[in-house]
């Protein structure tokens, strides 16, 4: 049975979320409601707390001690954190990190996804702040159920009415099965640079921030995929549920990522491979007037090559990093490597790509047709690449 965190603040259409809760019942979930201060002061919290079945948590500083630390065994729980209705407010909280109560505090908790169905007048739905925050929001992988037009309770009429209950537990229910669509799968993502080293301090590497990969790996983990993540050297926090494997070299990629192709269903090689190695390495640091006689560069071992010949019903995705006819070259280096998908970017283009948290890619398939994404957050695009990934394991199996 699916546990549902029901985040209920302050709107007037806050009576809505009795609806809420009666249709994921009716789905056979579990509801457990957090209110605002503010929304206890419109509707009282016995009243949710009695068709929910349980104690509505709202400010657990005056609560039972049990209650205190509820964020984190309920973050646990959770199936999906939903919003509804969705003050301008919380909006802005959720938007900026602030931790001030119990529905925000524990929005920084969860790892199960968010849904927002936000409620609000016209003015305060159109204001560029909210929108900014709705916005910000979706780039960090929070979905939202927009609201509807119609009769507000300010007496205007226009955007911001709450979404129906019905389609807001209609969406809730959806992403809760997108959160369970690559269970019993085993995903191995290669991310970063590598570093091909010449003698003990020098290296060849690349910009690669290795970014796209760990959101990759981070959406497999939010679609219950087991997640290998072989990286090179990055900054990043690592997905703590994924079992990571750290190298440095093409080298020591190969291995990591041949040992653990035999398990994998999917397998995504987002990592920037050095094309190039130095022929000879050194363990002692070349002196300066002998660099040009040590630096020969020979071909790194081309791993994605080598998955192409024996993949079999595993299902392999390359990227590529163009400079100019970035389609047709992706296509060819699909051909050539024996690829289901390769998913390809112009690497000069401003604002995206190497470092950036954003992205902009075309996603080219076999018979070559692609589509091109607009500019987004590298954690949307890692959702685009994923549910293309999903189509072609549908069609495989
Ligand atoms: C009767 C009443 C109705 C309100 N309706 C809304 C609303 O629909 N949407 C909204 O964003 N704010 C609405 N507000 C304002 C919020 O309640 C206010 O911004 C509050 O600080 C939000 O607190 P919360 O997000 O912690 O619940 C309403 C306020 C009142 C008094």
């Amino acid at each position: 049975m699916d546990m549902i965190a029901l985040g209920v603040s302050s709107s007037i259409s806050v009576y809505k979320a009795c609806e809420v809760i009666r249709r994921f019942q009716d789905k056979n979930c579990q509801v457990q409601v957090i209110m605002t201060r503010n929304a206890s002061q419109l509707i009282s919290p016995l009243l949710l707390s009695a068709l929910s079945g349980r104690e509505v948590i709202v400010n657990p500083f005056e609560e039972k001690q049990s209650q205190r630390i509820a964020h984190v065994s309920l973050a646990k729980e959770a199936s999906l954190l939903l919003v509804a209705p969705a003050t301008a407010n919380i909006l802005g909280k959720f938007a900026s990190g602030v931790a001030d109560d119990f529905l925000s505090t524990f929005y920084t908790t969860v790892e199960c996804p968010v849904l927002i169905a936000p409620a609000m007048n016209e003015a305060m739905y159109c204001h560029r702040q909210t929108q900014q925050n709705i916005r910000k929001l979706k780039g960090l992988g929070v979905k939202f159920v927009e609201p509807e037009i119609g009769y507000l309770a300010c007496k205007d009429t226009g955007w911001g009415r709450l979404a129906s209950p019905d389609k807001i537990v209609e969406e809730g229910l959806m992403i809760i099965k997108k959160s369970e669509s690559l269970k019993d799968k085993t995903i191995l993502v290669t991310a970063g640079p590598t570093r091909e080293f010449l003698d003990p301090v020098r290296f060849l590497t690349n910009r690669s921030s290795g970014k796209m990969g760990y959101e990759l790996a981070e959406e497999a983990l939010r679609r219950g995929a087991e997640v290998v993540l072989v990286s090179g050297p990055t900054n990043l926090f690592p997905p703590s549920r994924a079992e990571l494997k750290q190298v440095q070299t093409a080298e020591e990629m190969k291995k990591e990522v041949l040992k653990h192709f035999p398990k994998a269903d999917i397998v995504i090689m987002s990592a920037a491979v050095s094309d190039f190695m130095f022929a000879k390495a050194v363990s002692n640091k070349v002196k300066k007037e002998k660099l040009g006689e040590n630096i020969k560069i020979a071909p790194t071992p081309d791993i994605l090559v080598e998955l192409g010949r024996k993949k079999g019903s595993k299902v392999l995705v390359g990227f590529a990093a163009e400079t100019e006819d970035v389609v047709n070259n992706a296509l060819k280096k699909l051909k050539k490597k024996g690829l289901d998908l390769v998913v390809a970017n112009n690497v000069q283009a401003e604002g995206i790509g190497f470092e950036s948290d954003f992205n902009q890619v075309s996603i080219v398939f076999p018979g070559g047709k692609s589509i091109q994404t607009d500019k987004m957050t590298k954690i949307e695009i890692s959702q685009i690449i994923l549910d293309k990934v999903e189509e072609i394991v549908g069609k495989k199996s």
